[in-house]
C-alpha cells in the first residue's frame, strides 16, 4: 500500500488525515497518510526516512519544500515560491503548489463569490501568503495589497509575482490610510500565537469578505475582528484546505474527489467541537 504524509510544525490537529482517508474511501485508492512532525532541520531527513510517494507540506515548510525540489517544480510553484504537494519522481521531488486553486475553488464555487474587480487585502507575506497570491491574481482581482511585519518580505512576494500595476508591498504601518478592501486575508501565523496585531476598523464596511486561510481556533480572533468590522461574509480556511487536498489527491492519483461530502462532515465535526466546548 502506497504511504503518503503532511509535514509541518505543529502537525498534531491537522485534518489533512482525515480528509485524504476519506478521498480513498471514496475513489476506492488503496493508500496510507498519516501526519508527521517535522521543523526547518529535520524536515529533509523526516521525508526521505519516511518511504511516501507523495507527501504535503504545510507551514513552516513551504519555502523549504521548493528548495528541496532544487527547481523541478510547477509553474504556480515557481510563481508562488512556495510547495504544498510533493511528488516522487526518481530519487527526487518534484513541487507542485495546490493552496491558491484551492482558495478560489472555495470562494468562487462554494461561497459563490466573484472575485473579478475586487479591492484584495492579503495579510502576511510567509508560505501561505506566497501560495495564494498568483491565484487571485490569476482570478481576475482589480488589485492586491501585500502587507507584511517585515516589509522586505513584502516587497520579495509582489517582485515574484511580476504585475507591478496590480501588486502592491506595504508595512503593516500603511493600514490606516489603504481604505475599505472587498476582500481581506488573513494569511500570517499571528493568530495562531494567538496574538493579531490591531488593524483599523476602516479596512472593512458591510460588503466586504474576510477570510482566514487558517481554520478552528486560529481563525477565531481575525474573523471575529471582522465580524466587529461589519464584514457581511466571514469565512475559515477548511474549504481551502478540502479544496487544496483534493487537487493534491488528484495529482497523486489521477482523480478528483468529491469534496462536498468531506467539507459538510468535517464542518459539522467542528461545530460539534465548539457546541461540546
Ligand atoms: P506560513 O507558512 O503560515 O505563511 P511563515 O512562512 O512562517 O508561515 O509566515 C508567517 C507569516 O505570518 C509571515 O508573513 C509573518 O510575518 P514576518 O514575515 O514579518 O515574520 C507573519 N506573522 C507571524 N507572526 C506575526 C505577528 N505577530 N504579527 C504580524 N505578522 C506575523
Amino acid at each position: 500500500m502506497p504511504h503518503y504524509a503532511v509535514f509541518g510544525s505543529p502537525i498534531a490537529h491537522s485534518q489533512s488525515p482525515r480528509i485524504h482517508a476519506a478521498f480513498a474511501r471514496q475513489t476506492g485508492i488503496a493508500m496510507d497518510y498519516v501526519a508527521i512532525e517535522a521543523d526547518h532541520a529535520r524536515f529533509a531527513e523526516k521525508l526521505a526516512a519516511s518511504g511516501v510517494a507523495g507527501a504535503n507540506v504545510t507551514l513552516p515548510l513551504k519555502e523549504d519544500a521548493f528548495a528541496l525540489c532544487a527547481g523541478n517544480v510547477s509553474a504556480r510553484a515557481r510563481r508562488a515560491g512556495a510547495v504544498n504537494t510533493l511528488l516522487r519522481e526518481g530519487a527526487g521531488w518534484r513541487g507542485d503548489n495546490t493552496d491558491g486553486l484551492g482558495l478560489v475553488r472555495d470562494l468562487t464555487e462554494r461561497h459563490g463569490l466573484d472575485l473579478r474587480e475586487r479591492r484584495v487585502l492579503l495579510l502576511g507575506a510567509g508560505g501561505a501568503a506566497r501560495g495564494v497570491a498568483p491565484a487571485l491574481l490569476d482570478a481576475g482581482i482589480h488589485s492586491l495589497y501585500v502587507i507584511n511585519r517585515s516589509p522586505e518580505r513584502a516587497d520579495a512576494l509582489v517582485d515574484a509575482l511580476g504585475e507591478p500595476g496590480r501588486a502592491h508591498a506595504r508595512g503593516w504601518d500603511a493600514l490606516p490610510a489603504l481604505g475599505e478592501f472587498d476582500l481581506l486575508i488573513n494569511a500570517t501565523s499571528a493568530s495562531r500565537g494567538g496574538s493579531l496585531p490591531p488593524l483599523p476598523m476602516a479596512l472593512a464596511g458591510p460588503r466586504s469578505v474576510a477570510v482566514d486561510l487558517s481554520y478552528g481556533e486560529a481563525a477565531v480572533p481575525f474573523l471575529a475582528w471582522a465580524r466587529a468590522a461589519g464584514c457581511s461574509h466571514v469565512v475559515d480556511g477548511l474549504g481551502m484546505l478540502v479544496e487544496q487536498a483534493a487537487e493534491s489527491f488528484l495529482l497523486w492519483h489521477g482523480v478528483r474527489p468529491d469534496t462536498e461530502p468531506v467539507y459538510a462532515a468535517l464542518s459539522q465535526r467542528a461545530d460539534a467541537l465548539v457546541t461540546a466546548d
